[in-house]
Formats: C-alpha cells, structure tokens, sequence
C-alpha cells in the first residue's frame, strides 16, 4: 500500500486563509473538506493539522485507535481552570476517575434529577410574559447553570448562590479562551491566571470544600456532589481535592452545551411552524397540559427528533481534536507524530452523502429506519470511544424535558432584523445572542401558567 501525506492546501493559501480560520473556524473546515475530501493536511508554520471526514477513519481515531492519541496541549491550559478532572485527564487516571463516576450518571440517577430539571423549567415558564423581548440565549445559560448547581449541589448552593454564579462566570470566561480548539495553533496564552482570576478561584473553592466536607459528614445526600464523595474503588476514595476538580467540571461541561442545544432549537422552531407544530401537537397530546416527568420521555419521540436534528445542525461540540503520538497510518494516507487529528461534527453533520439536502431542517431524518441506514458516526454531537460524553443521558434528558415544559407553554419569534450567525468558541454559540419574542400558545390544553 502506499503511504502518502494527505492532500491539503499549500502554505500561501494556508497563510491567507488564516484570518478567516480564526473568524470561523467551523466553515473554513467545512471548506477544506468539500475542496479537498475526508483527509486534509493542513501545515500550519509549527503546527500541522489533519482534517478527518469519514464516518469509517473517525472511528478509527476516537474508538479503536484512542490510545495512539492523547488530547494535546491545549488541555494543559484547561487544567488551570479545571484542574484534573474528567475532561483534562488522560491515562490511567482517566480510567479511574471514568469508572469511580461513571455510577452518578445511571439512568435510576437521572431520573431523580429530573423533577428538578422540570421545576427549574416551570418556574421559568412561569416568570415569561407574553410579548416581552429576551436573549433565549442568556436565558437557556441561565437555567441550564440553575439545572447543572441544583443537581450538582443541591439546595445547599442557593445560599451561595450569588458568589457561586460569579466566579463560575470568570471561570467559563478564562475557560473560553483557554480551551479553544485551536489555541495550541494560535498559541493566545500569553497570561498566566490573574489576581481577580485567583481570588474568585479561592472563593469558589472554599465554598466547593465546605460542601464536600458536609456530605462527608452527613453521609448522604442525592445530589452528585455525594455521589462523588461516596465513590469508592479498590484504591478507595476519592481526596477533597479530586471531587473539587471533578464536580467544577461537569458544572462547566455540562451546562453551556446544553443551552446552546436548546437556544438552536428554539430558532430553527421559529423558522419552521410545520416542525413547530408538529412538536406542539405531541406536547399536547402525550402530556394533556401537565408538567412533564422522566417516564414520559419515552413517549416524547418527535420532541427528542426536533433535538436531535437541532444538534445535527448546529453540534454544540463542534470539533473534537486529539494529537498524535507518533507517526500513525489513516487509510491510505500517513499521519506525522505530533499532529493534531481533527473531526469536526459541524463538518459531518452537513455532508450531503450523508444527510441529503443537508442544510434542510427535517427532524425524521431521526426516525429510527432513518438512523439504520447511516454509518454510525456520520452524527456524533457527544464524540464516541472510551471518552464519549459521560453526561450524554443527563443532557437528552434536560434538553427534552426543558423543552417540553418551556414549548408546552410557549413559542418564540426572532426579533426583526436580529442578525444570527454562528460563534465557534469552546462550545456553538449564537454570535449575536439570540433576541426572541415570546408568545403564550393559547391553543395548548389546560393553558394556565405553571
Ligand atoms: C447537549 C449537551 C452536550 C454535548 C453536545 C456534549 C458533548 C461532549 C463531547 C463531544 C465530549 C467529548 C469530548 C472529547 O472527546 O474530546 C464530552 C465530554 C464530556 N462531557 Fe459532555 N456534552 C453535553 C452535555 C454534558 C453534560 C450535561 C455533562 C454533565 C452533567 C457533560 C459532561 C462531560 C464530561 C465530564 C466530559 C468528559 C468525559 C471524558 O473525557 O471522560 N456533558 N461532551
């Protein structure tokens, strides 16, 4: 077989490309792939990057092949924000920490932390006003932060509630720019963390080891904060510390993504009242005007389809990136050691071999004969293989059930003129916020508030 560099474009067309990367990264991807197919070389002066587009080679990289990659360096500077948690861990202590917490994200779990994820909804749904203006954007940060504190850390945080919101927000803030995909390329870390940066570290921190220490001395508790404490390995426990660095990274990874999920659906929802109304019917029809529960989600199919295909569309994880350890062989083609491999769902989610008409909004593309007929990691909103999102049931659980609760009662319009455009940070986001009108559904069964 011969081995060769995958195709790519060459380093005058690299160089001029390079501000429109950084303005979108997302489409400039995209472009690569149409022009030069499912492997791209991209030789950035002091850093190459290989494009992956094929459902077959992306598994090989994130599934079968995992080990000959780790997550590169810009995880280093995760650390910093979120210490050695889940997402930054590699190796061994990958391993251990996945299992000891794997337990806290069963289905039994879930489904005690979805009454909290429904009560969070309706009291947003019940603070809405007919014909007011918002940022759906801010507003699906605000509760899905409300949903990831409460089950996380139980009442208890409401007291710190204020303090805690705070210093989470110049956390995700430094998170942001420490995390980009691509800042191993563009190499933007010129600070070290800074004193306010450190200050509000402090403060959070103490306020997380209070908490721990109360579990450890109560014993119990629901929350997985407790879940956390209680785990136990053959190594025993996990220390004060590693519960901090595991519990402010799922309060971090688990909240944006799904907020940006549920803000891209409620604009594809606005610009399709087909969709919308189809949506509405199933609300009506399976809840009859009352407030949803875990054990109707098997019966809320078409809401979970309108998630889906929302994520198909805008995948709030937009690229993953792994680096190469050595010199690694993808189909036909060579990979030099050191290299980022790239995939990139907002690429594959758009591919016409795949999803025909694909910038088309059709949520049956999820039925379940649909689904069948594709390559399995032609849609990867939560990546796959032994780092595949621990929070993956969590998240379709509080998507639909904030969706059904929130749609049950409502529907929002796109403010005239408000421009939408993609962001790709850390996570999909709205470049411009999202500013919606709300609208009282007055057909909806049993219409009074929540
Ligand atoms: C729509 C919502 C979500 C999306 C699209 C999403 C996506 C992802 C993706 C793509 C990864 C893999 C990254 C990689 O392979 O490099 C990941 C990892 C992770 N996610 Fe999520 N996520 C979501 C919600 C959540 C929630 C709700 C939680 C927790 C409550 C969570 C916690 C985590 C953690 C801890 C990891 C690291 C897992 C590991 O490396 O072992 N995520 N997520």
């Amino acid at each position: 077989m011969t081995v060769a560099l995958p195709p790519g474009p060459r380093p005058l067309a690299v160089t001029l490309g390079l501000a429109q990367f950084r303005r979108n990264p997302a489409v400039a991807l995209e472009r690569l792939a149409r022009q030069f197919g499912d492997v791209v070389l991209v030789a950035l002066p002091g850093q190459s990057l290989v494009l992956v587009n094929d459902p077959e080679l992306i598994h090989r990289v994130l599934v079968v092949d995992h080990a000959l990659f780790t997550k590169g360096r810009a995880l280093q500077t995760a650390k910093r924000v979120l210490g050695d948690g889940l997402l930054t861990s590699e190796g061994d202590h990958h391993r251990r920490q996945r299992r000891l917490i794997q337990p806290a994200f069963h289905r039994q779990r879930i489904a005690g932390y979805a009454a909290t994820m429904v009560d969070l909804a309706a009291r947003w749904s019940a603070r809405w006003n007919d014909g007011t203006t918002i940022d759906l954007a801010d507003e699906m940060m605000r509760l899905t932060l409300a949903v990831a504190g409460k089950t996380l850390f139980g009442a208890d945080v409401e007291n710190d509630a204020d303090v805690v919101g705070e210093t989470l927000r110049q956390l995700m803030t430094l998170f942001d720019i420490l995390t980009l995909p691509f800042a191993d390329l563009f190499d933007r870390l010129p600070f070290g963390p800074s004193r306010g940066w450190r200050e509000s570290r402090r403060r959070l921190d103490a306020i997380i080891y209070r908490l721990i220490d109360e579990r450890r001395r109560s014993g119990d508790g629901d929350d997985l904060l407790s879940m956390l404490v209680a785990a136990r390995d053959e190594h025993g426990a996990m220390t004060d510390e590693q519960v901090r660095d595991e519990a402010l990274t799922i309060f971090l990874a688990g909240h944006e993504t799904t907020a940006n999920a549920l803000t891209w659906t409620w604009y594809l929802l606005s610009q399709h009242p087909t969709i919308e109304a189809a949506l509405h019917d199933e609300l009506d029809r399976v809840l009859g005007g009352r407030l949803p529960t875990f054990g109707d989600l098997d019966r809320l199919t078409y809401t979970r389809m309108v998630i889906a295909e929302s994520m198909r569309l805008y995948p709030p994880a937009w690229a993953i990136g792994r680096r190469a350890l050595d010199a690694y062989q993808l189909g036909d083609y060579l990979v030099p050691a050191g290299t980022i491999v790239l995939v990139s769902q907002w690429v594959m989610h758009r591919d016409a071999r795949y999803w025909p008409d694909p910038l088309r909004f059709d949520p049956t593309r999820f039925l379940p004969e649909a689904v069948a007929s594709r390559p399995r990691l032609s849609y990867f909103p939560f990546g796959a293989g032994p780092r595949i999102c621990i929070g993956e049931s969590f998240a379709w659980t509080e998507a639909t059930l904030l969706l059904a609760t929130l749609a049950q009662r409502w529907r929002a319009r796109l403010v005239p003129g408000h421009r939408v455009d993609i962001l790709p940070a850390v996570t999909l986001r709205p470049r411009f916020g999202m500013r919606m009108t709300l609208s009282r559904r007055t057909s909806a069964v049993g219409s009074g508030s929540h």
